[in-house]
């Protein structure tokens, strides 16, 4: 089954329908993309291999000087529309711009040479002076370091003195490139073009994104979190365009065709979280005193309405923070703007958010509930920044996911205050916790604190942006919250946000405050010792129990079971059974075994460990226990909470995976999905039955699989025919997301019903033109109508695709177009994607990505990969290797990524396909192994 599990551009987070796992994966893809788009800035490649560590000094700013202030001007003379091309005296576009940049700061160190980051910008006319005494430091050369440091160097003809306060002034020039990074050029279209090649709808606006280190190709910085400084702020623009950048504007001035823009001083900030816009976009504004709350868009989204769900919840997600932090947002502004080109989903510049059009406007009528709730999570992520990140921020890029991490966990909280009906905790933490398992089960993950000295090269810091921080490590922070409890958590958190605010901290310094939060609350924990076992180490362990003998131990879980590891967890473990529960977590006593007697002896037919899955590690019990337990799940289900009927399929899909138990055990676990309606456990089983289709779809394993599923999902999809059927969806937030799996499970498994209604659906707009599908449903009907059409069904999908402006309308097309099983078909659309007319080049890799999830494709897929990786990489080579890979499963495939390793320059693909490439031979291990016994259970689970 072709579940969809990367997500691209904005959709990233924001439109990946396929279950809420993806959602899981939101926010954390939504960077992970970022990541990989950041792998075309011209930073040179890194010329050591990855697994060097030892690296130059220079690589780090000395901390001989220290910015105070910055007066930044920005002159760019672009336009936003280009009117009458035809006419010659009509202006050309022009991407140049030029600025200066004033630096106030002190000297702690006596030096004579000044290091800052400049990238890609022209820089001249060095000026150094003694603010103390205006005399002039002359400099005697500038020049830029010859390595990958992109430090300007000042050499001075006198030292500066330690003490001493001085300003350092510069001037350059820059060129807007269409990249996503630092600052650069988007474009949409204004109304619909009328005719091929019309250019007079295109517009243009200029947008920044700094994160984590580009904001010196902008202007000449000390670019690192440290660093922290006030900036001055003016832009000088046309005159029929707005200028936005992350503090209130103070003043503005119109001299011959300019705009001054003049801001008031930022908060003291650091240099990636400066911003700036210039469009001419409309607002809708949000009321909520004192701060002054707007959401920009194209002006036609303003006006269709997109920006007001946006506007609506952003004061009540802030005023949430407010009163959780004890602080109250440091700025008079907050402004958030839609962007039609933006990677990553989402970046939480003070006071200037910016978002990718799917993570910010919602449309009535067109976007899902899934899409509702993304959007929600993710400005609510966003907003949890403006505290964590903004104004506590982490001492260096090793500790991203202090920033990271809480924020992802935190704005599931938020969410849950304003759309208390989303229900979101529950699948919140279930799909961070299965992201996060899938990819820290394997040798080649990364400990969610890297050593500093680990972490120095560009693509060292981008490669960070991954599921590791974001979901592992909201998930680690959940886990300390359930130790310590809300209350100790919540002081601890104030405690850091205060005595931090407007300067750095590290996991030491929040460990420090959590300690003193648990003190106050009479917690005893030793926070630092339990939490550095979980960041500092890589991975996390399985508990296995004993109830016979109430024997329990850990072990450090991974699907490479031949890897020796002796790693050693702090583990809290929750117990219940049917008649007890345990108050509060106890920890497991190192690694030796430890006899729970108590526990043991109070937990009659059944014991169930980490309740709630608050806990980071999976559980395997002895198989009697295990009987005891499917027992429950296939007579009263409702006796084991809805997150662990979820992770006990999981963790027994994945113990299998790990040749820890037999896989006939994993599949007996889904046997009590017959009677399942709730969304988590269906999520779960079809997140990890995707393995199996993956690794035996191209086998005879294929039919009695599918016949198998069919079976188990005929009363789910029964459950809601009469709404789906009418193209109604149930009130319920969850019961919708049930509703949706319920869809996609049925026709992927070729239940009639199902493929009849889709057929029927789309038919039926085919015939009259008018859609009636409920947008929740588009995803999977579309997808179905194409995979059971033919070329008339494609085609129709194609004119539909070319003809709507609609963000989520395109992002389901797009995917249904992939759904053709007719090879032909395939090909034409993989040649699409390399026609920017066509396809956006920012789609292409979803779309390639998507193509080489289904059977048909993946050959295809992978060869148009290779053939094609310079233009496909650009659009995020991590995705596409992922998708590609999946399936590899032979030692002919093994061989051929391994020549692509060698052969292809991966940039920051890197790691992705030396994950590929280890999980290639798991796979080719397991499926030997597993293929007779997967085959005689399916045939004899549906002979009857
Ligand atoms: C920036 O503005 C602040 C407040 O007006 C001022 O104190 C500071 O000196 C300015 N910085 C520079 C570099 O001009
Ligand atoms: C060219 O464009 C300018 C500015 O828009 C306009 O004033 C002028 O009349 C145009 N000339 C012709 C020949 O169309
Ligand atoms: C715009 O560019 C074209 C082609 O390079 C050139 O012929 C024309 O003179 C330019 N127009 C202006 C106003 O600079
Ligand atoms: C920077 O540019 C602005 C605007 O062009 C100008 O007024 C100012 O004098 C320049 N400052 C320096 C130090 O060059
Ligand atoms: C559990 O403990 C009993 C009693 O010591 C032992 O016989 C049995 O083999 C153990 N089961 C497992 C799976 O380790
Ligand atoms: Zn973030």
């Amino acid at each position: 089954m072709a579940k969809d599990t990367h997500i691209s551009k904005a959709i990233a987070i924001a439109f990946v329908v396929l279950t809420i796992s993806a959602i899981a994966g939101l926010i954390t893809m939504i960077i992970l993309y970022k990541a990989q788009i950041s792998a075309m800035n011209p930073t040179p490649p890194p010329t050591v291999p990855s697994t060097t560590t030892v690296l130059p000094p220079t690589m780090r700013l000395p901390r001989s000087v220290i910015p105070e202030s910055y007066e930044v001007f920005l002159r760019f003379p672009f336009y936003t529309k280009i009117l009458e091309v035809v006419n010659v005296t009509s202006p050309n576009q022009t991407t140049n711009f030029s600025g200066n940049t004033t630096i106030h700061f002190q000297c702690v160190q006596r030096t004579s040479t000044i290091y800052i980051h400049s990238m890609e910008l022209e820089v001249s006319e060095a000026k150094v002076f003694n603010r103390n005494t205006d005399g002039e430091i002359q400099v005697s050369s500038m020049s830029s370091h010859e390595d990958h440091s992109e430090f300007l160097v000042i050499e001075l003809n006198e030292a500066l003195e330690s003490g001493g306060n001085y300003s350092l002034s510069l001037v350059f020039v820059g060129e807007l490139y269409h990249n996503f990074d630092g600052a650069y050029i988007s474009s949409y279209t204004e109304g619909v073009p009328s005719h091929e090649g019309d250019k007079s709808a295109d517009r243009f606006l200029i947008i920044t994104n700094n994160e984590p280190i580009y904001a010196r190709n902008v202007f000449p910085c000390f670019d690192e979190p440290e660093m922290k400084a006030v900036f001055n702020v003016t832009i000088i623009h046309r005159r029929q365009t707005t200028a936005l950048a992350n503090a209130p504007v103070d003043k503005i001035q119109l001299i011959d065709d300019w705009k001054y823009t003049r801001f008031h001083s930022t908060p003291k900030m650091s240099t990636y979280l400066f911003a700036f816009a210039v469009s001419e976009f409309e607002a809708t504004a949000s009321s909520y005193e004192p701060v002054v709350i707007k959401t920009y868009a194209r002006p036609e989204a303003v006006a269709a309405g997109h920006t007001k769900y946006a506007a609506e919840i952003t004061g009540k997600i802030l005023s949430f923070y407010e009163n959780l932090f004890e602080i109250k947002y440091m700025q008079q502004k907050l402004d958030q703007i839609a962007l039609p080109d933006l990677s990553p989903a989402a970046m939480e510049n003070w006071g200037l958010i910016t978002y990718q059009e799917g993570a910010l406007l919602y449309e009535e009528g067109a976007s899902s509930s899934l899409q509702k709730e993304s959007i929600a999570t993710i400005i609510a992520h966003e907003l949890a920044h403006q505290w964590f990140g903004n104004l506590v921020t982490m001492k260096w890029w090793n500790q991203l996911f202090l920033k990271e991490g809480f924020a992802t966990y935190i704005s599931c909280f938020a969410v849950d205050h304003v759309e208390p009906s989303f229900n979101m905790k529950d699948s919140f933490f279930a799909s961070e916790l299965q992201a996060a398992f899938e990819v820290d089960s394997l040798t080649s993950s990364h400990p969610l604190v890297p050593p500093e000295e680990d972490i120095q090269r560009t693509y060292d810091i981008i490669s960070l942006y991954d599921i590791i921080t974001y979901s592992k490590g909201a998930i680690v922070l959940r886990m300390l919250e359930d130790v310590l409890e809300a209350p100790a958590f919540i002081q601890g958190i104030r405690m850091y946000l205060r005595d931090l605010s407007y300067a750095n901290g590290d996991q030491n310094d929040l460990w420090h405050y959590m300690q003193k939060g648990a003190d106050a609350n009479n917690r005893q924990v030793d926070v630092a010792k339990f939490m550095d076992s979980w960041t500092k180490q890589i991975g996390y362990p399985v508990i296995t129990i004993n109830t016979t003998s109430g024997e329990i131990s850990q072990k450090h879980f991974l699907f490479n079971d031949s890897s020796q590891s002796s790693l050693v967890w702090d583990v809290p473990i929750r117990v219940m059974s049917k008649t007890f529960l345990s108050p509060k977590p106890v920890f497991l006593k190192t690694s030796q075994p430890e006899i729970w007697d108590e526990l043991i002896s109070s937990s009659g037919d059944w014991l169930l460990a980490n309740v709630n899955c608050t806990g980071y590690y999976r559980v395997n019990y002895n198989p009697e226990n295990w009987e005891a337990l499917l027992t429950q799940l296939e007579t009263n289900r409702s006796l084991i909470p809805l997150m662990n009927r979820m992770q006990l399929i999981d963790d027994a899909f994945n113990l299998a995976r790990a040749k820890i138990v037999n896989v006939t055990l994993a599949l007996n676990v889904t046997r009590f999905l017959y009677n399942e309606t709730d969304f988590h456990p269906w999520d779960s089983a079809m997140r990890n039955f995707q393995y199996i289709y993956l690794m035996f779809d191209r086998t005879e394993v294929y039919g009695p699989m599918q016949t198998y599923l069919r079976s188990q999902v005929r009363n789910l999809y029964m459950f809601f025919s009469n709404s789906t059927d009418h193209s109604q969806v149930p009130v319920d937030h969850m019961q919708q997301q049930s509703q949706t799996l319920a869809v996609q499970v049925a026709c992927n498994s070729g239940l009639p019903d199902c493929v009849a209604m889709a057929k029927r659906m789309f038919g039926l707009w085919m015939k009259d033109n008018t859609n009636i599908i409920h947008p929740n449903l588009r995803h999977w009907i579309y997808c179905e109508a194409v995979a059971s059409g033919g070329k008339e069904e494609w085609d129709f999908a194609w004119s539909q695709y070319q003809s709507t402006n609609d963000t989520s309308e395109k992002y389901h097309l797009r995917h249904a177009l992939s759904c053709t099983k007719k090879i032909w078909l395939l090909n034409r659309y993989l040649g699409y994607t390399l026609d920017p007319e066509k396809i956006q080049q920012v789609d292409a890799a979803e779309i390639v990505s998507s193509i080489s999830k289904s059977v048909a494709g993946q050959v295809l897929a992978w060869n148009f990969i290779r053939a094609h990786w310079d233009y496909l990489s650009h659009g995020g080579p991590a995705v596409l290797i992922h998708a590609v890979t999946s399936r590899f499963s032979t030692q002919f495939e093994l061989q051929e990524l391994e020549r692509f390793a060698a052969d292809y320059h991966l940039g920051s693909a890197e790691r992705v396909v030396q994950q590929a490439i280890e999980q290639t031979r798991v796979n080719i291990q397991w499926v030997s192994e597993h293929k007779d016994v997967l085959l005689q259970w399916f045939e004899r689970e549906t002979a009857s």
